[in-house]
């Protein structure tokens, strides 16, 4: 499922950032993968994958 539809980014990347990039929070994901930098619209989503993929650990 798409996440950030202005850089192509999925909830597998952004699972994917969180365990192996260490990413643990919004900030931390925009600088990573750009998620959030350009319409912002994602935001919200994309925290919440950030935290389900945090809770599943
Ligand atoms: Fe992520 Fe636009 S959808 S910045």
């Amino acid at each position: 499922m798409f996440v950030c539809l202005c850089h192509g980014i999925t909830d597998k990347h952004i699972a994917q950032a969180v365990r192996e990039e260490g990413v643990g929070n919004m900030r931390e994901l925009r600088k990573q993968l750009g998620v959030g930098s350009q319409c912002g619209k994602c935001v919200q989503l994309a925290q919440q994958v950030i935290d389900n993929t945090i809770v599943d650990e």
